[in-house]
């Protein structure tokens, strides 16, 4: 069998590292905003090449945070995409905002920056484009109409650790960067966790005394809050895991170009990349026009695959009221039925992804 996925063969290469410092969490007996927090978002904020990054409960925690952070107010619009994690969604809205949706780019899958500032109006408060699969947005047109209208950007790099856009970080660009650290991520935790990064100050502040009720010093509250802390044992193992994350991508990259040289003459389309950015290789993502059957052909080989994501917001049941119907937005709604994600994980051997498009090959030359 190729997993899709495979945590346990990372942790066997770095196990020595990590035993010791989660042992050394549990014989400190301090499991919550110490020392072990503290160094990682110093750690993470410097390999961002950023001022400032907050760790928080998770990705959604991040996006949810920064938000409020931003003074995001009741039916305060935010233009992002539909074709992203739900959890994108669940952020704007708990932070009180009204999600509106713009159709995305056939090539990149990403945010269509031609198509927002139609949407722009003076209830729109702010734009958050995702990198979606570790594709960095084009951001330059976006940070434009932001200066333009006077908006805020939040970025959700949820998926893009490490990623670059014009030769810097993802997530660096905007008011605010949120990822996660959900374990399967580029860079992942053993349960959930999440970061903000910020090259302004304030707004580091207004983050940092959110996640924990508003407390400035104990029992002292200066804002309102929430509970959304990353914990002292997810902090001493995402530090491990941070010192390997470019050699991670990189391999996510050589095994993205293998797929890429094995596929480009079959008949799915390889993922595009674009000369502006460089991808982390989150998941590598084909189009294929029989994707339904495809998929069939290689789980039936013990090949799995997934799909990101196959029902995209607007057309889910929790989102009917914000009255995007389906045919407004063609290109999200045309990619669903196309897309397919392919094993990609630093530890997958060559012949396990020569194995996976010698599959999709196959399959495409019986059609
Ligand atoms: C694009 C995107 N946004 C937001 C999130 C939310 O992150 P988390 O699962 O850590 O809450 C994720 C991850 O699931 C994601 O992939």
């Amino acid at each position: 069998m190729i997993p899709f996925g495979d945590l346990k063969r990372q942790y066997q290469t770095i196990k020595d590292e990590i035993d010791k410092a989660v042992f050394e969490v549990l014989e400190s007996g301090w499991f919550v905003l110490g020392e072990n927090l503290k160094n990682f978002e110093k750690d993470f904020a410097d390999y961002c090449e950023a001022s400032h990054a907050v760790g928080v409960g998770s990705g959604t925690e991040a996006l949810h945070l920064a938000l409020v952070a931003l003074d995001l107010k009741e039916g305060d619009e935010v233009i992002t995409v539909a074709n992203t994690a739900i959890p994108t969604i669940c952020a704007i809205v708990f932070a009180g905002g009204i999600p509106v949706f713009v159709d995305i780019d056939e090539k990149t899958f990403n945010m269509d920056a031609g198509r927002v500032e139609f949407l722009i109006n003076k209830k729109t408060k702010a734009i958050l484009p995702v990198h979606l699969f570790g594709s960095p947005v084009d951001l330059d047109p976006l940070l434009d109409l932001a200066k333009k209208y006077d908006l805020r950007i939040v970025e959700d790099a949820c998926q893009a650790h490490g990623s670059e856009y014009k030769g810097k970080k993802a997530g660096t660009f905007g008011d605010i960067g949120c990822f996660s650290f959900y374990p399967s991520k580029n860079l992942g935790a053993f349960g959930d966790g999440g970061i903000a990064v910020t090259n302004n100050s304030e707004l580091a502040e207004r983050v940092f005394l959110l996640r924990n009720y508003g407390e400035t010093t104990r029992y002292y509250h200066k804002t309102k809050g929430f509970n959304s802390r990353l914990d002292e044992l997810q902090a001493a193992i995402l530090r491990v895991k941070l010192k390997y994350l470019d050699e991670w991508n990189e391999r996510r990259r050589e095994i993205a170009g293998l797929y890429n040289s094995l596929l480009k003459d079959s008949d799915v389309e390889i993922p595009f990349d674009s000369q502006f950015s460089k991808s982390n290789y989150h998941l590598y993502v084909i189009k294929s026009d029989g994707r339904d059957e495809l998929r069939k052909y290689l789980s039936e080989r013990n090949l799995q695959t997934q799909i990101h994501y196959p029902l995209p917001a607007h057309l889910q049941e929790a989102y009917q009221y914000l009255n995007t119907p389906r045919g407004s937005l063609p290109i999200t709604e045309k990619i669903a039925s196309k897309i397919l994600s392919l094993p990609i994980f630093p530890e997958l051997t060559d012949e396990e992804v020569n194995q996976t498009a010698n599959a999709v090959i196959e399959f495409s030359e019986k059609q």
